[in-house]
């Protein structure tokens, strides 16, 4: 059994959820939830059609599913603009005039904006990009600070057809360039720039820098004007968002598409090569993040709900613009850094705009610990009355804090597991009914038949360790890798016949709870955001002083897990302390902040098989134990390892 097994074994707090909150929830039992979980299994087709209905549609499907391992085709036949779900709908009901977007700047400027409005906004901004020319099915990046300008942006690509991609801006004009070229954008949409952590990050800088690598067919940038700082501006491809919208009529008339319409391509890490393109499609990605935001989060007309995410991942993409707009409810969405000006900023929003559902990332929790108590006990929680977290499994210890002293002991926690692949949640407590324990997700969400498989395909003992599947379709499941089919059917496809393999470690436990322990593959998760460590590596070779470079992780206390790299360098380049550094700045400029490797290592060599293989194991017991065990027989020359153990000992004590 492995340690992480254990540990969770040892975990035996329960939480059940109070009756009051049971009593007005969607879901009020488990046996209401069994019932139900049940019939999505056994009749997928009759509970995703019931579901499908709460949605709006222009033509209703002939089929439900069309399920010819591994590609789904859910609804075929229908036909839906996704924004009419999210925005006509609402308009004909109490909610046009309702807050759809609370919007915080950093600075600290509020803006609100009502379904009538965002309405209006997204009309129009549809209206700019039909003036540039595109068309259905054109690729539109978007790189954006989190503004309510980045939802426009989307939703109103989605609006006209149009395949948007975001990239998050923390990534690099590089990482722009790889997208750009992988996905064939046409239009760029950026801002001047956005504000983090009290700086201006420069968003059109590196868009130009980007275009300047790898302009291909991008024809028009569009450039919101967030800061006003100046920017350079191409004549001929560059115009400002606001001459734009000032040109664009106010109305638009939606067309309907096809429910397997592209809606979006979001590019994620994996373990081999650069990032894939993931792709979503319209009507069953749409049902998946309008029920899970339906039964997970129970959304209601009073809520104010708050997802701390950025809309350059998944989790921004299913729960701050499709999910709960398709809901109707009024969320808060907010531009900076959580610790700005302090470790109170979150707190101090919640207060004020009486945040009652509240969804972030453990790897924040673990910062907020770290600042002290005294930054939520200063402001009044009251409102709260659902908590969730999302992106990495969540140890015990933060998950109570976040229990009592944000949630003041009263409020169910959603413990999420899902991926930018699954487009919604997969694995979760539904807060009226699930008993909670600290580190488990518990319970597939309906539809969702997940299991542990061990090598041999057959399902895992309770507390047995194993790999997390998914054994039938599901509206919000990716359609396939931007193109590359082969890669889609191999990453995901190819470990047991007709199966989802997520990639992912985990465990039952003896009352069928999911323990999902970490990633499977060469994958890290580093703040809660997937990275490659083959993707740092090939930025570190990419410097012409680094000969060869591997990359581990080791887990770290606030971000989950931090990045190692091992690096030989060249013949005739001495290591020194500057070089390290600008190694590491190195990684920062190809991929972005978020991959700046942690510590890196000199070494004349590193572990190899006699066959040339680099021992990757080795490497990960060096970083994490100090040591290695187990056979190392094959490898090449032992007095490598003892150089890498000597250099990690000098880093620890430093
Ligand atoms: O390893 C799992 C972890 O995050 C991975 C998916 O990353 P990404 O596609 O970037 O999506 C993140 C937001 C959905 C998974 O393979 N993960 C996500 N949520 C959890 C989790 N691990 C444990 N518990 C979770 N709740």
């Amino acid at each position: 059994m492995s340690k992480n097994i254990e540990t969770h074994l040892q975990e035996n707090r329960v939480f059940k959820p109070a009756k009051e909150f049971s009593k007005k929830a969607r879901i009020s039992s488990m046996k209401q939830y069994e019932e139900l979980y049940e019939e999505s299994i056994k009749k997928p087709r009759t509970f995703w059609a019931r579901e499908a209905k709460e949605l709006a549609w222009r033509k209703k499907w002939t089929s439900v599913l069309d399920w010819k391992p591994p590609y789904a085709k859910w609804f075929v036949g229908g036909k839906l603009n996704v924004t009419e779900s999210c925005l006509d709908r609402h308009l004909e009901t109490h909610r046009a005039n309702k807050a759809a977007i609370i919007w915080e700047g950093e600075p600290g400027e509020i803006r609100t904006l009502t379904f009538r409005q965002l309405h209006r906004e997204v009309c129009r901004f549809a209206n700019v990009l039909l003036n540039n020319g595109v068309k259905p099915k054109d690729r539109v990046l978007i790189y954006m600070p989190m503004v309510p300008e980045a939802a426009i942006a989307m939703l109103a690509c989605a609006r006209i057809g149009a395949i948007h991609s975001v990239v998050f801006g923390g990534f690099s004009a590089d990482s722009i360039a790889d997208r750009l070229e992988d996905c064939g954008a046409k239009l760029v949409i950026t801002a001047d720039g956005g504000y983090r952590r009290g700086k201006i990050v420069p968003l059109k800088a590196s868009v130009d820098e980007a275009l300047d690598k790898y302009e291909g067919q991008v024809e028009t940038v569009i450039v919101y004007q967030r800061t006003g700082e100046d920017v350079a501006m191409k004549r001929g491809r560059d115009k400002f968002w606001k001459e734009e919208m000032a040109k664009a009529d106010k109305t638009h008339e939606p067309k309907a598409f096809d429910s397997e319409h592209p809606l979006f391509i979001l590019y994620t890490s994996g373990s081999t090569g650069k990032p894939k393109g993931i792709l979503h499609t319209s009507g069953g990605y749409l049902l998946g993040a309008y029920s899970t935001c339906k039964y997970i989060f129970d959304m209601r007309d009073e809520d104010v709900y708050w997802c701390t995410a950025d809309v350059g991942w998944i989790t921004g993409h299913t729960y701050i613009v499709y999910g709960p707009l398709a809901n109707g409810v009024t969320q808060v969405m907010y531009e900076g850094a959580p610790n700005h000006p302090d470790f109170g900023r979150f707190w101090e929003m919640v207060e004020r705009h009486r945040v009652s559902i509240f969804y972030t990332a453990p790897t924040a929790i673990r910062a907020f610990i770290k600042a002290g108590d005294h930054f939520p006990e200063q402001h009044d929680l009251s409102s709260l009355r659902l908590l969730g977290t999302v992106g990495e499994p969540i140890n015990p210890e933060a998950w109570m804090w976040y229990h009592l002293k944000i949630g003041g002991g009263r409020c169910p926690i959603v413990d999420t597991w899902w991926q930018t692949e699954t487009g919604a949640i997969m694995i979760s407590p539904l807060p009226g009914a699930t008993p909670t324990r600290p580190g488990t997700a518990t319970r597939p969400f309906f539809g969702v038949d997940a299991a542990i498989l061990d090598e041999e395909g057959n399902e895992c003992g309770p507390n047995e360790g194993g790999k997390l599947v998914i054994r039938k379709p599901w509206p919000s499941m990716t359609r396939t890798i931007w193109g590359d089919k082969r890669r889609f059917r191999k990453t995901y496809w190819s470990d047991y016949e007709g199966l989802y393999t997520a990639g992912d470690g985990a465990f039952r436990g003896p009352r069928g709870n999911f323990w999902i322990v970490g990633r499977l593959d060469d994958v890290l998760n580093v703040s809660g955001h997937r990275l490659g460590t083959a993707e740092v590596e090939s930025a570190l070779v990419e410097h012409q002083t680094v000969a060869e470079a591997a990359v581990v992780g080791r887990p770290h206390e606030i971000k989950g897990q931090g990045v190692i790299a091992f690096v030989t360098l060249k013949e005739g380049v001495l290591p020194n302390a500057e070089l390290n550094q600008e190694l590491r700045n190195h990684v920062a400029q190809i991929i972005g902040a978020i991959a700046r490797p942690d510590e890196i290592h000199f070494a004349p060599a590193l572990p190899k098989t006699r066959s040339g293989k680099i021992m990757r194991r080795l490497l990960k017991e060096l970083v994490t134990k100090g040591e290695v065990s187990g056979n190392v027989t094959t490898l090449e020359d032992l007095g490598v390892i003892e150089h890498l153990q000597e250099s990690l000992a000098n880093a620890k004590s430093q």
